[in-house]
C-alpha cells in the first residue's frame, strides 16, 4: 500500500504522506496542502481532522472500546481508584506504591482554597448556575498562584500546578452546592480520601458528619473514573486550543470547563434527568417523547443518545447502568425514572430511526440517576462529570507542551460581504 495519498487540484497532481497510528489507523497529513494546490482543506466540526498526536486514550467508536493509556476502561473502573487513575493519564504509568501514597497526600495537603477566594462565593446569586461558579473559581486560582502561571513553567512546576486543581476543584465544586443552599463551607479532612472528602465537604454540616455508604463510594468513584479521559472532545479540543496560545493550565480547564457545560456534550446529564422527569411527569409515554425525537421539523433530541464517534454501544454506559442497578438496590430506592429509562432504551434500540443512526446511550444517560442517589442536584451533574474529567484535561495540557504543538489556527471559507464603503448614519436607507 502507498504511504501517501495523492490530491489533484486543477489537473496537478500532489502527495501528500500518511501518517499511521499505533492502533493502524491511517492520516492524510496535509501540512502545506495550501502551499502545494493553493486550497485549504474544509472539515466543519473536525469530524474527519487529527488535531494532534497523542498516546493518553485510545478509542474504538465502531467496536465500543475505551482504553486508558492502554488499560481497557473495564479494569481500570473495577480495580483502580480515581487518583490512582489520574495518575496513570496524566503521568502515563500506574504508580508504585510509594507514589500513589505521595500524590494522595500531596491532594490531602492542597484541597483547601485560599481564604480570600470564599469571598467571591458569597457574591454569586444562590440561583447562580454552578457550572458559572465553577469555571470562574478555576480561573480565578491563576490569581492567587501566580507563580505557577508562567508561559514556559518547568516540570516541578506544572506537577504541583497539576495536584493544586485536581484538589482544590472538588472543594470549589462543594463549596457552589453549599453557597446555593446557604450552609457554611467544610474544610477538606486529612483522613479522607479523594471521593469521600468530597462526599463530607457536600454533606457534612459543623454539627453533623455525613457517613456514607459504601455503596455511594464506590458508584461515584467508578464515575469520576470513566469520566476521567476521552481524547480530543469538544472540551478536550477546547483545552488543548487554549492551552496552544501557552495560557496556563488554570485558564486551559476553565475555559474546557464552558465547553463541557453545553448540553450536546457534558451538559446532557442534567439534560437527561430534566427530560426523565418531563416523561414522567407526562405520564411515562415513552413513545410520545421518541416520535418528537424522530420529526424532523422539531428540534428536540433523546438526551443521553446518540455520540459523534461511538457508533455502538458506549462501554461506559454499559457500566454506568449496572452501577445504577446496584447502587438503587444497596440503597433501597425505587426511582421510577429508572424504569423509565430503561423502557426508553428497549425501544430506541429496537427503532429502525435510531439503529440507522447508529444512536446508541451514551455515558450521560445513567449517570444521573446515580447522582440523583446520591444525592447530588441536577443542576450539578455536569460539575460532577468536569471533576471526573480534570485528569483528562490535564493530561492533554501536558502533552500538547511536551510536543511542543503549534498555537490553534484554523482558516475559514468566508461567506460574507467582498468590500463595502462606510456610509455616514443620515445616507443609510
Ligand atoms: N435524538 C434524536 N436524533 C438524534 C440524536 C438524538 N439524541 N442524536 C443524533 N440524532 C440524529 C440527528 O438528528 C441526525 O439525523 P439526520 O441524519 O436525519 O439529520 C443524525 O442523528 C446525526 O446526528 P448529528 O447531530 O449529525 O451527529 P453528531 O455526531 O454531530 O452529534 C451528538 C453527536 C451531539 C452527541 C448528538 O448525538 C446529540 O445531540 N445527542 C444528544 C445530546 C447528548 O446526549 N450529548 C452527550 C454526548 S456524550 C458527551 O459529550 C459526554
Amino acid at each position: 500500500m502507498p504511504d501517501y495519498a495523492k490530491i489533484t487540484v486543477d489537473g496537478q497532481t500532489h502527495e501528500f504522506p500518511i501518517v499511521q497510528g499505533t492502533d493502524g489507523n491511517r492520516s492524510i497529513d496535509i501540512s502545506g496542502l495550501k502551499e502545494k494546490t493553493g486550497c485549504w482543506s474544509y472539515d466543519q466540526g473536525f469530524a474527519n481532522t487529527a488535531s494532534c498526536r497523542s498516546s493518553i486514550t485510545y478509542l474504538d467508536g465502531d467496536q465500543g472500546i475505551l482504553r486508558y493509556r492502554g488499560y481497557p476502561i473495564e479494569e481500570i473502573a473495577d480495580k483502580s481508584t480515581f487518583v490512582e487513575t489520574a495518575y496513570l493519564l496524566i503521568n502515563g504509568q500506574l504508580p508504585t506504591k510509594p507514589q500513589l501514597s505521595e500524590y494522595s497526600r500531596l491532594f490531602t495537603k492542597h484541597a483547601n482554597l485560599h481564604e480570600g477566594m470564599k469571598s467571591f462565593f458569597l457574591g454569586y446569586p444562590s440561583t447562580g448556575h454552578p457550572m458559572a461558579m465553577l469555571s470562574a473559581m478555576v480561573c480565578a486560582l491563576s490569581a492567587y498562584y501566580p507563580e505557577l502561571v508562567k508561559p514556559n513553567p518547568t516540570q516541578e512546576e506544572i506537577k504541583i500546578t497539576a495536584i493544586e486543581l485536581l484538589a482544590k476543584i472538588r472543594t470549589i465544586a462543594a463549596c457552589t452546592y453549599k453557597k446555593t443552599i446557604g450552609e457554611p463551607f467544610m474544610y477538606a479532612r486529612a483522613d479522607l480520601e479523594y471521593v469521600n472528602n468530597f462526599l463530607h465537604m457536600m454533606f457534612s454540616t459543623p454539627t453533623q458528619e455525613y457517613s456514607p455508604d459504601p455503596a455511594v463510594v464506590s458508584a461515584l468513584k467508578t464515575l469520576l473514573i470513566l469520566h476521567a479521559d476521552h481524547e480530543q472532545n469538544c472540551s478536550t479540543s477546547t483545552v488543548r486550543m487554549v492551552g496552544s496560545s501557552w495560557s496556563n493550565l488554570f485558564a486551559s480547564v476553565s475555559a474546557g470547563i464552558c465547553a463541557l457545560w453545553g448540553p450536546l456534550h457534558g451538559g446532557a446529564n442534567q439534560k437527561v434527568l430534566e427530560m426523565l422527569e418531563q416523561i414522567h411527569a407526562d405520564g411515562g409515554n415513552t413513545d410520545k417523547y421518541i416520535e418528537k425525537a424522530k420529526d424532523p421539523a422539531n428540534p428536540f433530541r433523546l438526551m443521553g443518545f446518540g455520540h459523534r464517534v461511538y457508533k455502538n454501544y458506549d462501554p461506559r454506559a454499559k457500566f454506568i447502568k449496572k452501577k445504577a442497578d446496584d447502587l438503587l438496590n444497596a440503597l433501597g430506592i425505587h426511582d421510577p425514572l429508572l424504569e423509565i429509562a430503561v423502557k426508553l432504551e428497549e425501544k430506541v434500540l429496537k427503532d429502525s430511526y435510531f439503529q440507522e443512526r447508529k444512536l446508541y446511550p451514551n455515558v450521560d444517560f445513567y449517570s444521573g440517576i446515580i447522582y440523583k442517589a446520591i444525592g447530588i442536584p441536577t443542576d450539578m451533574f455536569t460539575v460532577m462529570f468536569a471533576i471526573g474529567r480534570l485528569p483528562g484535561w490535564i493530561a492533554h495540557w501536558i502533552e500538547l507542551k511536551e510536543n511542543k504543538d503549534k498555537i490553534g489556527r484554523p482558516r475559514q471559507i468566508y461567506t460574507g460581504e467582498m468590500v463595502r464603503h462606510y456610509v455616514p448614519i443620515d445616507q443609510r436607507k
